[in-house]
C-alpha cells in the first residue's frame, strides 16, 4: 500500500498514442500513476518504465473496459497498492469505421460498450473512492470532436463519444462539491492511418489554423484543469477550430 501521501492518478488507454504522452505528464505533475492497458503489453511495460522513473510508486492493470468485472477488479487491484484517489482520467477508447447502412450488431456493441459503457462504470467505481476522501479530486474524460459533428461512417463512436459529455454534466452535478468534472474534446493530434478515412492533407485542410493538434496542448489542458477548482461539467475543446467550419 503506497502512503507516500503523493497524489494518485488511475488513468485507463494510457498505453494509447495521445494516452502515453498524457499519463507521463501527470506523473510530472508529482502524481503515481496506476493505469490500464487492454491489448499492447509492450508499450505500456515501456510506459510504465518511463513512468516509474519519474514516480517510483506507479503500476498497471490490464482491463477490457467492456467488461464492467474487469474494470471492478482493475479497481480492487488499485485499492491493495493504493489508500486514495486525486484523479481519474479516461482515455481507452475504440475507433473503426462503421458504413452506416451496415453497422453491425458486434461492431455496435464494441464501440459503445468500450468507449460508453467502460468510461461510465470506470466513473462510478472512481467515485466510490473520491466520495470519501475529505479533499476535492477530479474527473478528466477523454471524449472527441465528432462528438459535435455528423460522420456517416462512425455513427457508433461517436455517439459514445457524445454520450461521455452527457455523462460528463451528470457527473459533476451529481458529484459536487467534492468532485470535479470535465472532459477533453481534441481535434485530431495523432493520425492512425489503418483507421483514419483521410489523409493528414484532407485534415489539415478543414482547420482554420493549418495543423494537426500537439499532444502537449492536450496536456496543457489537463494541466490547466488540475489547476482550476471553478470549472466542473464542461468540455473544452481543442481542436484548431475545427468545428468553426
Ligand atoms: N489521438 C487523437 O488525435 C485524438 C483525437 C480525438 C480524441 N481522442 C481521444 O483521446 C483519447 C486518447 O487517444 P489516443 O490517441 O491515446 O488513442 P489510441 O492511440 O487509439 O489508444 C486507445 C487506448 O484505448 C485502449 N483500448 C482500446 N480498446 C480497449 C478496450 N476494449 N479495453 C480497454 N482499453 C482499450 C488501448 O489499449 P491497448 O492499446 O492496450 O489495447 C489504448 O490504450 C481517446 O479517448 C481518444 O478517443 C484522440
Amino acid at each position: 500500500m503506497a502512503t507516500s501521501g503523493r497524489k494518485v492518478c488511475f488513468m485507463t488507454g494510457a498505453s494509447g498514442r495521445l494516452g502515453s504522452e498524457i499519463a507521463l505528464s501527470v506523473a510530472g505533475q508529482g502524481y503515481s500513476v496506476f493505469f490500464t492497458w487492454h491489448s499492447s503489453e509492450a508499450a505500456a511495460a515501456g510506459l510504465l518504465e518511463k513512468i516509474r522513473w519519474i514516480s517510483p510508486e506507479s503500476g498497471m492493470v490490464q482491463c477490457h473496459m467492456a467488461k464492467t468485472g474487469e474494470i471492478t477488479s482493475a479497481f480492487a487491484t488499485f485499492r491493495e497498492q493504493f489508500d486514495r484517489l486525486d484523479l481519474l482520467i479516461t482515455s481507452a477508447s475504440n475507433f473503426f469505421s462503421t458504413p452506416l447502412p451496415d453497422v453491425t450488431e458486434a461492431e455496435w456493441d464494441s464501440l459503445v460498450d468500450t468507449n460508453l459503457k467502460g468510461t461510465f462504470f470506470t466513473m462510478q467505481e472512481a467515485v466510490k473512492i473520491m466520495q470519501k476522501q475529505p479533499f476535492v479530486s477530479r474527473i478528466i474524460a477523454m471524449t472527441d470532436i465528432s462528438a459535435e459533428l455528423v460522420w456517416k461512417n462512425f455513427a457508433p463512436y461517436t455517439v459514445s463519444k457524445a454520450g461521455i459529455r452527457h455523462l460528463t454534466r451528470i457527473f459533476a452535478k451529481t458529484f459536487a462539491p467534492g468532485i470535479l468534472v470535465n472532459a477533453i474534446a481534441p481535434g485530431t493530434v495523432t493520425i492512425n492511418p489503418d483507421r483514419d478515412m483521410d489523409t493528414a492533407e484532407e485534415m489539415i485542410r478543414k482547420i482554420p489554423l493549418k495543423r494537426l493538434g500537439d499532444p502537449l496542448e492536450i496536456v496543457r489542458t489537463i494541466i490547466f484543469l488540475l489547476e482550476n477548482d471553478y470549472i466542473t461539467g464542461q468540455t473544452i475543446t481543442v481542436d484548431g477550430g475545427r468545428l468553426l467550419q
